[in-house]
């Protein structure tokens, strides 16, 4: 169906204080006027998606969510090749919840196996022991967690604390809540001609829409007053990497990343944000003139960063609008743009700590023998072979600070994120990957197909994947500055190395974000959906 753009409004989801049940529920949404009312899923009585939850650093709360799901949405796309799903999915659909950014106990991380089916319930205790910043909630079904997310099944989070209070009356003047604090979810779609959600019936390495949709609304248009907005974006597309701009060319002015408030604001022409992350973004609206309209534009290549040539021209895979904003009469005097951040709790720029051991993982793909990609991998282990052998997953010592250096071996970008603790980017460097490769082959007795292997597509390997250092090129290359403060999911491009420091509990370095030692189960993946899906997510343990 060809809709129109810039017709829809904006939906907007204020903050409001996490209530103590939350259902998980059966739905029907419209995502366009021209489109009827559709099957979907949503949180907290909405039609799609979930209320924006506001809490105060060190608050704990508990929420009892729900089950309360009927048929999925998307039953015809329920693909039970993937590890993990079963007819019953269909009807009898399961759900977990995990706070992404969160600094939780494992109990209630949202362990993709810790689902429950419908009539069943589960607490989950967040005591929000950690630095203010944009959460987002989502389920993580084990190989449904694409399928659920375009159902419906996200939300966002906000921690506040002395730098960012609620009601935005801190010492930063930066807006907080209603009216001029807004969140902006980001998706995807394609539709049915009848409106129904599309997707594709069988799993693909990659998923990208033909509709952007912004909270629920396909390319809406937001009434903005002619003053300072804050606006939290969150990435919750499945393969789509965003690089945004406005279409007046004025400046974004980035204040806060994945983990909270940056140092200093960043002014970007231009800002990338890959699946999973988010971006804590000002835009003064204050110089424009009543009925100005400014376009949020992208421009980001699908896949990420070069496209694929056999696509690149059919405009389906593109995205070049997102949605508009529509200048009013109305006016605020906006307070100035800070120029420091933080004033209560001071951004440590470098963990200083030295790490206790670096380790080596690697992102490569699985094929068949056509050259098909049968799965994304991480470190060519399998999410049930890691859950069920130790030895072939990462065991790090709780208060220890690491260093990981994830290694990209296939021609587009990833988004990698860690469940429990925040990160920062220490640097990423460009990687000889046929080279690599060849190591790689050398280190062990079983075989999978990996694309780009020398000397055919199947390559033996090992666990751990080998030290890329040998096959260095160039020099490493700092994180951009809007990457410069705690990070929970990087972009990993093409043949580079990024190098992580992960600090795994409060007591690991001084100064941390965090106030949790937790140990457990956790996981590691990739957030373009379709890749954690199938089968690029591995558990980690935190030990005593
Ligand atoms: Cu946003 Cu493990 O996920
Ligand atoms: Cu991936």
């Amino acid at each position: 169906p060809s809709l129109s753009k810039f017709t829809e409004s904006l939906p907007i989801p204020y903050p409001i204080s996490p209530p103590s049940t939350l259902d998980i529920a059966s739905s029907t949404h419209s995502f366009h006027s021209s489109l009827g009312s559709v099957p979907t899923w949503g949180y907290g009585g909405y039609s799609y998606l979930g209320p924006t939850f506001e809490v105060t650093r060190g608050t704990p709360v508990k929420i009892q969510a729900f089950n309360k799901l009927g048929t999925h949405p998307l039953a015809k796309s329920v693909d039970t090749n993937l590890h993990g799903v079963m007819p019953s999915d269909i009807t009898n659909p399961r759900t977990v919840i995990h706070l992404h950014g969160s600094n939780t106990e494992a109990e209630s991380d949202g362990y993709p196996e810790d689902t429950y089916l419908p009539g069943q319930s589960k607490v989950y205790n967040y005591n929000n022991n950690q630095e203010a910043g944009m959460l987002w909630y989502h389920d993580h079904s084990v190989g449904m967690t694409a399928l659920n997310l375009q159902a419906g099944l996200a939300g966002v989070y906000l921690i506040r604390d002395e730098d960012d209070p609620i009601g935005g009356n801190g010492p930063l003047g930066i807006p907080g809540g209603a009216p001029y604090e807004i969140p902006l979810i980001l998706q995807d779609h394609a539709f049915n001609a009848d409106g129904a959600i599309f997707f594709p019936a069988r799993w693909h390495h990659e998923f990208y829409g033909d509709v952007a949709v912004v909270n629920g609304k396909a390319w809406p248009n937001l009434n903005v007053d002619r003053t300072l907005y804050r606006f939290r974006i969150v990435n919750a597309s499945n393969s789509r990497f965003y690089r945004l701009k406005l279409s007046s060319n004025k400046q974004l002015i980035q204040i806060g990343s994945d983990g909270g408030l940056l140092n200093a604001p960043v002014y970007l022409s231009k800002l990338l944000l890959g699946p999973g992350e988010r971006a804590d973004v000002l835009i003064d609206f204050s110089g424009y003139l009543p009925g100005d309209k400014i376009i949020l534009q992208n421009d980001a290549a699908a896949p990420y960063p070069k496209g694929l040539a056999t696509v690149i021209n059919q405009g389906y895979f593109q995205m070049p609008e997102i949605m508009q904003f529509t200048v009013n009469q109305g006016a605020a005097a906006p307070k100035p743009i800070p120029k420091r951040l933080r004033v209560n709790s001071p951004l440590i720029t470098k963990i200083s700590t030295k790490p206790v051991r670096e380790r080596n993982l690697v992102l490569t793909e699985v094929l068949n023998p056509n050259f098909q990609v049968l799965a994304m991998m991480l470190n060519a282990v399998y999410w049930h072979e890691a859950a069920h052998h130790p030895e072939l997953r990462e065991q790090v010592r709780v208060d220890t600070v690491e260093q990981w250096n994830i290694i990209n071996l296939q021609p587009f970008a990833h988004t990698i994120h860690l469940h429990l603790v925040p990160f920062q980017i220490l640097n990423r460097q460009s990687v000889n990957d046929t080279a690599y490769y060849a190591a790689y082959g050398a280190t062990g007795p079983r075989q999978v197909l990996m694309e780009n292997a020398p000397g055919g597509p199947t390559v033996p390997y090992g666990y751990p994947p080998p030290d890329p250092t040998p096959y260095l090129k160039g020099s490493p290359r700092l994180p951009a500055a809007n990457e410069a403060g705690w990070k929970d999911t990087a972009v990993v491009n093409p043949f580079e190395v990024i190098r992580l420091i992960v600090p795994f509990g409060a007591k690991a370095a001084p100064n941390l974000p965090f106030g949790n030692s937790f140990t457990g189960r956790f996981v590691w993946h990739c957030h373009m959906l379709n890749h954690e899906d199938n089968d690029m997510m591995l558990p980690f343990d935190v030990l005593p």
